[in-house]
Order: structure tokens, then C-alpha cells, then sequence
């Protein structure tokens, strides 16, 4: 039998949010006080650098954030980099800074992550934040993963007591994942490059996340049934304009309770969860 909201709705689920954030800045400006401000760095060889900040500003636009963006050559040093953080991170008048990743190899992404204030670091990439994830008192929190968590209790699926397994163990999206779903009360297994039998895995657990880049590495026999999968792949394929994520959709749809589709699963969550971040930022609720 399929299930009527057997597809998790990454479009419709940042609409909510969207509306909610839009709402959120009339009121906090409505007396006179300055919008929200993000500033974006990004390396301009990068083709899908440049798809990706331009969908953050259209968003930023549509709730009333005001962006700025700083557009290095492949060839910037690191520390002119670190340099234009540090006064970013003295200027009043901006809330959130993100660096858009890729970065060129020369530059070690964990040096430019340190730099941000983590008052500032609306990415949730900064040790300090990433801390306080890990010590169950979560401040700015990593767009991807928290942005996944926002749509599963959209759908008030209750993650407490379910076995998640992981795939891919990056800073971006399987660690913060790995930390949010401990925080929600599942039980963890992450797999990555080196794990032996990863599908052994996959196919005793009641959630997968998956985002390794590798199309249909995930089909029906890889999974249990009843299971919520979480596509987190953005792969092109030659000559083919569509975008397809790491799991053969079509496959597995029958047998799973829900699904990401690709596109319009995680993708708009995650620009959400970053105009999220953006506000929480400029409320500046936290103590650091
Ligand atoms: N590149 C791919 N994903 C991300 C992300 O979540 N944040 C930033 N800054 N760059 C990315």
C-alpha cells in the first residue's frame, strides 16, 4: 500500500519555513531596526558555486536579507581569506558570513572555519558549534542536517529508539548528521570509505542517509522495508540536464515509508535552514 505523504517535501516544507522567517524579519524591522545581513565568499571557477549562491541570495532577497559577496580567483591566498573574515567578523552590520565550499586545495577549509566568529557562523561549521552539537546544547547548527531534521518532525516522524545508518562521514553532512540524530534519540551507525560491508548495514535500519555522489548506489534489496530514506546526492549525469541523487528512487519507492525525492527533498531545506540560521544570528540569542 503506498502512503498518501509517503514523499518528504522538501519544497513545500521551506515554503513553511520561509513564510515563517519572512514574518519573523517584518516584525523585527517594522520599528526602524536594520535587516538581517549574510555575507558570501566564494571562488568564481566554480560552476556550482556559483548555481548555489546565487539560489542563497535569491532566497536572502525573498525574506529580506541583505547579502554581500566576496568573489576570489582559484589563486587567493588563505590568509587573505582569513584577513577579510576577521574584518567581517568586527563589522556590526553583518550577521552571518559562509564560505561557499569547494575551496582550492591550497586552502585548508578547517583554518577558514576557525576564523569565523561563531556567533557569525551560520554555516555551523565553526569547532565551537560543532561542540556544542556534540554536548546536546546546540547553538548554530550545520544547514544540511539540521534542515533534514526539520523536515522529519514536519512530518512528525519520531526518530527516538530508530537505528540510522549514515553513508559518507564528511564535516558537512554525515558528521553533523551522525551528532543531530544522536541528539533526536536514534542509534547510530556511520559508514564511510573504509567500512567493509555498508550495504550489511542499510538493510537492518529504519533510516538511511545517504550523500556520497554515486547514482543508484542504493535499490530495493539494499533496504528495509518501512524504511525513511533521506537522498542527500546531487549527481549530473553526461549529457543529461535532470539532477539525480545517490538512490535508485523508482526501486526503492514501493517498498520505503518515506522518501527525499531529488530534486525537491533536502536541497530546499537546506537553503531554508540557512535564512533560519541568518535570523537566528541577527537575534543573536546566544551567550558565548
Ligand atoms: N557546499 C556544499 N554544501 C555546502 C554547505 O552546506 N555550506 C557551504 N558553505 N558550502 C557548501
Amino acid at each position: 500500500m503506498i502512503q498518501k505523504n509517503k514523499i518528504l517535501n522538501g519544497i513545500d516544507v521551506s515554503k513553511i519555513m520561509i513564510k515563517k522567517i519572512k514574518n519573523s524579519i517584518i516584525n523585527e524591522t517594522g520599528s526602524g531596526k536594520r535587516f538581517p545581513s549574510l555575507a558570501m565568499i566564494w571562488i568564481n571557477n566554480n560552476e556550482s558555486s556559483k548555481l548555489y549562491v546565487k539560489k542563497k541570495n535569491i532566497a536572502c532577497q525573498d525574506v529580506g536579507i541583505s547579502t554581500k559577496e566576496w568573489i576570489f580567483d582559484n589563486s587567493v591566498q588563505e590568509k587573505k581569506i582569513i584577513e577579510l573574515i576577521k574584518t567581517l567578523n568586527n563589522d556590526e552590520k553583518i550577521d552571518g558570513i559562509l564560505i561557499q565550499l569547494p575551496l582550492p586545495n591550497h586552502i585548508n577549509p578547517n583554518n577558514i572555519f576557525k576564523t569565523i566568529h561563531p556567533k557569525k557562523d551560520v554555516d555551523g561549521f565553526h569547532p565551537y558549534n560543532i561542540g556544542c552539537l556534540c554536548q546536546k546544547t546546540p547553538k548554530l547548527r550545520p544547514c544540511t542536517s539540521k534542515g533534514i531534521i526539520t523536515l522529519l518532525n514536519q512530518y512528525k516522524i519520531r526518530m527516538q529508539g530508530l537505528h540510522a545508518t549514515i553513508i559518507g562521514a564528511s564535516n558537512i553532512v554525515g558528521r553533523p548528521m551522525a551528532l543531530e540524530l544522536l541528539f533526536a534519540g536514534c542509534t547510530i551507525t556511520i559508514t564511510h570509505r573504509f567500512t567493509k560491508n555498508i550495504k550489511k548495514h542499510t538493510k537492518k535500519s529504519d533510516i538511511i542517509i545517504i550523500g556520497i555522489g554515486k547514482p543508484n548506489f542504493l535499490n530495493d534489496q539494499d533496504v528495509k522495508s518501512g524504511s525513511i530514506i533521506i537522498d542527500v546526492g546531487i549527481n549530473k549525469l553526461p549529457k543529461e540536464k535532470k539532477i539525480y541523487g545517490d538512490v535508485n528512487f523508482k526501486s526503492v519507492f514501493p517498498k520505503v515509508s518515506y522518501i527525499t525525492p531529488v530534486p525537491g527533498g533536502v536541497g530546499p531545506m537546506t537553503v531554508a535552514t540557512l535564512l533560519e540560521n541568518t535570523l537566528e544570528a541577527y537575534q543573536n540569542k546566544h551567550q558565548y
